[in-house]
């Protein structure tokens, strides 16, 4: 399989805000941990999804830089949720040909985890499927900031002249350098908020903000919503042809 699908006008791009475990797992009067558990085993039939659907890029957004501010047992138990499904997981996705990268800050990581996240990006980059990339301490604002960072230190350093700075330009530092822009946003549960994904990348996005909790979303649903995007006519600011 190659990674350029011709989906017919589909978005190629999918990212997703995994919204509503905590909620999920309280109506069954279960901890918040074992929703996130259920959203993770909910990752792969999505993934698995792509291919029929026309997606090349489904982007998910596991962790923000602002989920630090949960419970200390919450953040361990979903650090190490994420230390396990990475094991497991890539032989998995290295048989369906996906590749896997992280976007966000690595610095708040714990060690383990970041060798387990450059192993998979190691181990899956030969994978010319599904490019599966998981945002894990990721915030918009704090990726641009990033970004502006090493932009500066290349004008500063010479390699860079202010004059040459335009649009195009800051993508190349952003976390998402190789990535095409998200055509489709999808947030589950019901909250209508962009919770500071994917801001400079998704300036011409489509957003789906749908109810369904996270753990329940599954493969028909996501199928639906790529197809309806199909039907719709995206304009970048200019007028109808
Ligand atoms: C939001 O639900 C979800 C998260 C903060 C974590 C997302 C993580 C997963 C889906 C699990 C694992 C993912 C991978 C890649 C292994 P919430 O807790 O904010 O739900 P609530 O709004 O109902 O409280």
């Amino acid at each position: 399989m190659g990674s350029e699908t011709d989906n017919n006008g589909g978005p190629r791009h999918v990212a997703i805000i995994m919204d509503g475990n905590g909620r999920w797992a309280q109506a069954r009067g279960r901890p918040r941990l074992f929703g996130h558990h259920a959203g993770a085993r909910r990752v792969r039939e999505i993934v698995e999804a792509c291919p029929v659907s026309g997606v090349d890029y489904l982007t998910i957004f596991a962790f923000s830089t602002e989920n630090w501010k949960r419970t200390q047992t919450e953040v361990a138990g979903l650090m190490g949720l994420f230390r396990r499904y990475i094991t497991k997981e890539m032989q998995e996705f290295v048989r369906e040909n996906v590749r896997v990268r992280f976007i966000g800050d690595r610095v708040r990581l714990d060690r383990k985890l970041i060798v387990l996240m450059d192993e998979a990006e190691e181990l899956t980059k030969h994978c010319d499927g599904t490019n599966l990339t998981i945002a894990l301490n990721y915030g918009g604002r704090d990726e641009v900031a990033r970004a502006t960072k090493r932009l500066a230190e290349d004008v500063a350093a010479g390699k860079l002249d202010p004059k040459d700075v335009d649009e195009e330009t800051l993508p190349k530092y952003l976390d998402t350098c190789v990535l095409p822009d998200p055509d489709l946003v999808i947030r589950t549960s019901g909250e209508a908020r962009i919770s500071n994904f994917l801001l400079w990348q998704s300036a011409y996005a489509e957003y789906e903000f749908i109810d369904t909790l996270w753990p329940d979303f599954t493969s028909a649903e996501f199928k639906q919503l790529v197809a309806s995007y199909g039907g719709r006519e995206r304009r970048f600011g200019g007028v109808k042809s």
